[in-house]
């Protein structure tokens, strides 16, 4: 039992008997700031989104009160993340609602009341992972027997592992997808009622729902979704499968959203999407990604506007028009290669080619020079020969990326690639990604050194793991610079002299 533990905290803030709320009244962009103790949960639940998550928010709280009553200690909650930045965004709604019903959040997963893996399944490994993970969990779990365990995300959208968990992981309580996310309050509260197992995964949905609560990460920047699945079906990616269609959020709420984040004292947003470029296109009116990026360069006080990813088929000059021009978009492009051979790339339904993925690339770095270009290439996809593979070498010595994530090609089940015949050899593709590692290696650590000497802008983002004595920022091209400093300068954007490059990141000091 901890010390300071307050129980008053877990008392209602409000007389119940004068302040019950019924949620029907209340408009959906009030919610947030609604004292969830002054719900009236005695009629049935709402059916309009978002007040029927507010409703069951009020309900697990209550429930979250009688438990931690009964411990004599606030309930904990552990919020595991695996995979992409999109996932990381979902993690912090996770923690959002867990945070409103009265969980305090917790590093110990071993010791948590509720613990949630939220997964990611574009490769095989990721999927490994959680399976190690879930493993371990269980072994927590036969100690602390009241502990709940949760699994949500991308890999849940897939019939085998539900089949595979429904076997062979008994002990799991509450599963979800990634298109019933904003459903969360209402599935943690019928497991808390079930007492059994909990699944609930939807094949797609067309639907987003707006303002439920969000719990960020860092105070000084954030990611914010503009789309949300993805419409291009590269055969090799599991992605469009368990994300579900392309949907775009309108202009006015991502707006929004983005104006309260400054409005909080964020500085720096990522707006994320599996294909920003063709952001917009669905929407009743039809807006452009470029567009967005216009209206978002408006908000003052905002100070930097990353994003993330690029579909190289998609990206228009208006883009390229916007960023150069721009104060505020990030010098920083991640454009996905994938393989530098137009034969793969056909196979992989990428839709451009060598030629035209070189001549959009140089033309950007001649239209932005202080641009860094990062990329995504796979090695090993089916019936890649290793001429192939030096096709792919050769653009990354033209390009000259300023950093690559190398990956080896996962088979994912359902895709059309896994039906493909001469899968590559496993030595083969292993002695490939080796060399084509090396030579990223080389090429990133050549561009990256290119500021050396100079003095440029890094937002501050936390004191530096293994010296208290240095702060870590980052500069607008995404490299990271280590400074002398301490935490009161976190969340600021200041100059720095760029005084070493050591292979990827500088060490440097604060210019004056
Ligand atoms: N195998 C290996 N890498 C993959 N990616 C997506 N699907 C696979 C797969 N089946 C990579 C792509 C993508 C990145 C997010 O993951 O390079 O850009
Ligand atoms: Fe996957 Fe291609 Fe969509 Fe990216 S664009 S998520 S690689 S299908």
């Amino acid at each position: 039992m901890r010390d300071e533990y307050d129980i008053e905290n877990l008392n209602p803030r409000k007389d119940p008997l004068n302040s019950k709320v019924d949620l029907r009244n209340i408009k959906a962009d009030e919610l947030k700031a609604m004292d969830l103790d002054a719900v009236d949960t005695s009629p049935e639940a709402p059916d309009s989104e978002p007040q029927r998550q507010y409703y069951f928010m009020a309900k697990c709280r209550q429930h979250v009160r009688k438990e931690a009553l009964r411990l004599g200690r606030p309930l904990t909650c552990a919020t595991v993340t695996f995979g992409c930045q999109m996932n990381a965004r979902d993690s912090e709604k996770l923690a959002g609602i867990l945070e409103a019903v009265g969980y305090e959040p917790t590093e110990e997963e071993a010791a948590a009341d509720f613990l949630i893996f939220n997964t990611c399944t574009v490769r095989d490994n990721a999927n490994q992972r959680v399976y190690g993970r879930l493993g371990e969990a269980n072994g927590y779990k036969r100690h602390n027997p009241g502990m709940k365990i949760a699994l949500c995300g991308c890999m849940m959208q897939e019939e085998a592992v539900i089949q595979r968990l429904r076997k062979s992981y008994p002990f799991v309580d509450l599963i979800f997808g990634t298109h019933n996310l904003y459903k969360f309050a209402e599935l943690l509260y019928t497991s808390y009622e079930a007492g059994r197992m909990v699944i609930d995964i939807w094949k797609d949905t067309d639907r987003i729902v707006e303002d439920l609560p969000v719990q960020r990460k860092y105070p000084f920047k954030s990611g914010v979704n503009i789309m949300f699945g993805c419409n291009n079906f590269c055969s090799y990616c599991i992605v469009p499968y368990v994300r579900g269609r392309e949907r775009s959020r309108r202009p006015e709420e991502i707006l929004g959203e983005i104006r309260r984040l400054v409005a909080d004292g964020v500085v720096e947003i990522m707006l994320l999407g599996q294909n920003v470029n063709s952001y917009g296109r669905n929407l009743e009116e039809p807006m452009t990604f470029a567009g967005l990026l216009q209206e978002a360069e408006k908000i003052e006080g905002l100070q930097r506007i990353r994003f993330m990813t690029s579909h190289p088929k998609d990206l228009s000059d208006e883009l390229i028009e916007v960023m150069k021009h721009s104060a505020k978009i990030c010098r920083h492009l991640h454009l996905p290669l994938q393989s530098g051979s137009t034969r793969i790339l056909e196979q992989m339904n990428r839709r451009y080619t060598r030629e035209q993925y070189e001549e959009l690339a140089l033309r950007i770095r001649r239209e932005i020079p202080d641009i860094a270009i990062t990329t995504d290439i796979i090695v090993g996809f089916p019936g890649e020969t290793k001429e192939d593979l030096e096709e792919t070498m050769e653009v990354v010595r033209r390009v000259k990326f300023d950093n690559a994530f190398t990956f080896i090609y996962s088979k994912r089940t359902g895709t059309p690639a896994a039906a493909m015949e001469n899968q590559v050899p496993p030595e083969q593709v292993r002695q490939g990604f080796d060399r084509l590692l090396r030579l990223v290696q080389d090429t990133a650590r050549e561009q990256v050194a290119r500021y050396q000497g100079s003095v440029m802008d890094a937002l501050i983002e936390e004191v530096n793991g293994n010296d208290p004595a240095m702060v870590t920022g980052r500069l607008s091209n995404n490299t990271i610079v280590h400074v002398p400093g301490d935490a009161s300068m976190i969340g600021k954007l200041l100059p720095v002299s760029l005084d070493e490059c050591h292979g990827f990141y500088y060490i440097g000091h604060i210019a004056e």
